[in-house]
């Protein structure tokens, strides 16, 4: 959900159709994330002003507005120092229009111009603070106070640096965002920042940098003038806060290239084809790159504060975020899982000797087996991996096992006890939703476990401990092979608990085993896709599907619904088959399309039951069962058979044929498989 991205070249000459297809190549690889408008401001030939493009639409339609538009010569000469900022917008405030779409300006002569991702929730106090001192707004975004109240800044405190100007705006917003900032009155220069919006920066030098780590600055730049009063947006004179010094010089230790490039970008795969060198920004960073150097200040001093930021080495390939001979990246994804199952238990599992040693978490076992009780929160696709894993769970660890929607668990102030355990579940570790119920369960003392995807996202640095899912980055908005990577990652957890039972011995053996075959079993289960594709044109023109099951196959009933809604824009619903008779039933008549998953598992009668309860209202289930399960198999004319694996895997299984059915809908009713209408991948705001 927006996408920044922006791409400074210090004396590593480039001319603006370069950087241009720089930024809109920027764009692409963020266009997962969801949006649906886009921007690049750059500067004009004579590098006196800025000049915008923005569309509507997909990136596509601004590459072709790009074309159009920089035609002459002068696009083609290199500029030694140049700053481009361009991106996806996906609209919270005022509808999807050229108006309304990134960068942002500060008036007509585009002095600042602003690309943002993430809310300011105190706009309309800004606004009016503005207002009064005659600016006039053209857009209703919440961006737009931002570039404007920058202006107000410069305008009132000449003497401030680019960089100041930014932080002492973001010291009067409230919310959480994500900015970078380009000025005509400040060439060559960027500034940007974030709260609680992801953000980081890669660089590009010609040689290995001389350091790891860049140093954190607190304070002004000495030359500057630090006491001037201002008038806050609500309307209180206050003094500008004055930021504390830096108790040396020697802390001042930027770093400096003679010839670097740099890009900011809302995540590492927008930057990883320039360089795998990247640091994550915390919150209430503010990066300022200035005569080529960067530097790193903090808005706030506090006490836990290193005094670096390290700079990280990404291990991602490009060929990881491209999608090689399949047609869409969910596709590639759905068939990844073979692969990235594995990837999740490398390490980890040792097959030989039945252990498993979860590295991210080993050394909170002990405190993990004495708390009270463990809580897994997440949104989406992730919460369905708690609702999949909870049943072994509670047998393995022998702890009450809570799973919560993040967004329901803060509405309701559930309590926290400090002897809670929370696990976060998610795929980019940036849900809003999922990293608010972190923070509030972590200052009620609880111990926090981050299950995540993304190295270096605010998930995985704000808990104590946590499992990556190594899954490989996942660029279709609709979460495929994450899921399975959450699911065995929860197992894992399971296992480790266990791992001293006794009388859970035979049972840990029985489920290692079964993971050693899991990866096989996937692979037979994906030659179903072209089976799967014929029932998808069966299924096509509905408008609705339900899909039924209980016990360990209840949350691939949630999960398969979740994916048919998302991708088809069918009505979907994943039914505990237990709660047919409380309601769906009425729903149950021979055009009604139903999906029923009944496996050889405890509670194979009772989906029999189920099962008979549908056919006897002439419905014509789909039926997923066991191979060979000629029984089961003889209630319907359609059925997919999966491989026989232990009760708690069979999710694993059973999920794959939903994925791919909600694909191949998807596809041939024409939408968006990687870009579903109305959604975002990674989902910054509330
Ligand atoms: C969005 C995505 C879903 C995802 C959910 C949670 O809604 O479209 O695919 O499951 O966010 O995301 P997370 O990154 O926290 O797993």
């Amino acid at each position: 959900m927006c996408g920044i991205f922006a791409y400074l070249n210090y004396l590593t000459p480039k001319s603006r159709l370069e950087v241009l297809d720089l930024l809109v190549t920027g764009l692409k690889r963020l266009e997962y994330r969801g949006y649906d408008s886009t921007g690049v401001a750059i500067d004009s030939p004579d590098s006196k002003n800025i000049v915008m493009v923005k569309r509507t639409g997909k990136v596509k339609v601004l590459e072709d507005a790009i074309q159009e538009h920089f035609t002459g010569g002068e696009y083609s000469e290199p500029v030694a120092t140049h700053i481009g900022i361009a991106h996806t917008r996906w609209a919270t405030h005022g509808e999807p229009c050229e108006r309304n779409s990134h960068p942002q300006r500060s008036d007509e002569g585009n002095g600042f111009v602003v690309v943002h991702n993430g809310i300011i929730t105190n706009y309309n106090d800004v606004k009016t603070f503005l207002r009064k001192r005659g600016y006039e707004f053209e857009s209703e975004t919440d961006t737009e106070v931002f570039a404007k109240l920058v202006h107000h800044l410069w305008k009132t405190h000449p003497t401030y640096s680019f960089r100041e100007l930014v932080e002492q705006a973001i010291l009067q917003l409230e919310g959480a965002f994500a900015v970078a900032v380009k000025s005509k009155h400040f060439p060559g220069e960027c500034v940007a920042a974030r709260r609680s919006s992801p953000l980081l920066v890669g660089i590009k030098t010609k040689t290995r940098l001389a350091t790891d780590h860049i140093p954190i600055l607190y304070g002004k730049d000495d030359k500057k003038q630090t006491s001037d009063q201002e008038t806050r947006p609500h309307g209180q004179t206050r003094e500008l806060p004055v930021l504390p010094r830096s108790d040396s010089t020697s802390e001042f230790m930027p770093l400096e290239e003679k010839e670097v490039e740099y890009f900011f970008a809302s995540d590492a795969s927008a930057v990883i084809e320039h360089t795998n060198r990247v640091i994550y920004l915390e919150d209430d960073d503010v990066a300022a790159v200035r005569d080529g150097t960067l530097s790193i200040h903090r808005l706030k001093k506090s006490l836990d504060d290193p005094h670096a930021r390290e700079i990280t080495t990404l291990k991602m390939e490009i060929q990881q975020i491209m999608k090689g001979n399949y047609d869409y990246f969910m596709q590639k994804e759905i068939f990844e899982q073979p692969d990235s199952v594995v990837n999740t238990m490398r390490g980890r599992v040792r097959f030989d000797g039945n252990a498993i040693v979860l590295g991210g978490i080993k050394d909170y076992i002990p405190e993990i087996k004495r708390c009270r009780r463990l809580m897994l929160i997440g949104c989406g696709t992730s919460y369905h991996s708690a609702v999949a894993t909870r049943q072994l769970l509670e047998e393995l660890t022998e702890l009450p096992v809570m799973v919560e929607l993040a967004s329901d668990f803060l509405d309701r102030n559930t309590p926290i006890f400090r002897d809670d355990v929370c696990f976060f579940i998610s795929q980019s570790g940036e849900t809003a939703d999922t990293l608010m119920a972190l923070r509030y369960c972590k200052q009620r003392g609880a111990l926090i476990v981050g299950i995540t995807n993304t190295v270096g996202s605010s998930i995985c640095r704000e808990s104590h401990c946590g499992v990556h899912i190594n899954a490989g980055p996942e660029i279709g908005v609709a979460s495929t092979k994450a899921y399975t990577s959450q699911f065995i990652s929860l197992v894992m957890f399971a296992l480790v608990m266990s791992e001293d039972r006794l009388s859970l011995q035979q049972r840990r053996l029985e489920i290692l085993q079964a993971l050693s075959n899991l990866a096989d079993q996937i692979r037979k289960v994906l030659k179903l896709d072209s089976k799967v594709q014929e029932l998808a044109k069966d299924l096509y023109q509905h408008k609705s599907l339900l899909i039924m099951g209980r016990g360990y196959n209840f949350a691939t009933c949630l999960e398969g619904a979740l994916k048919v809604k998302e991708l088809t824009y069918m009505h979907s619903e994943g039914i505990m088959a237990g709660e047919l008779k409380h309601g769906p039933l009425a729903l149950v008549d021979d055009s009604m399309p139903v999906l029923m998953i009944v496996l050889r598992d405890p509670v194979y009668v009772k989906c029999m039951n189920a099962l008979q309860q549908v056919t006897s209202r002439k419905g014509c289930p789909v039926i997923i069962c066991e191979e060979g399960d000629e029984e089961t198999k003889a209630f319907s004319s359609r059925s997919l058979e999966i491989p026989r694996t232990v009760d708690c895997l069979q999710g694993i299984l059973t999920v794959i044929p939903m994925q791919l059915l909600s694909y191949h809908i998807a596809v041939l009713r024409g939408c968006d498989v990687d870009c579903p209408r109305n959604l975002a991948k990674s989902v910054t705001v509330e």
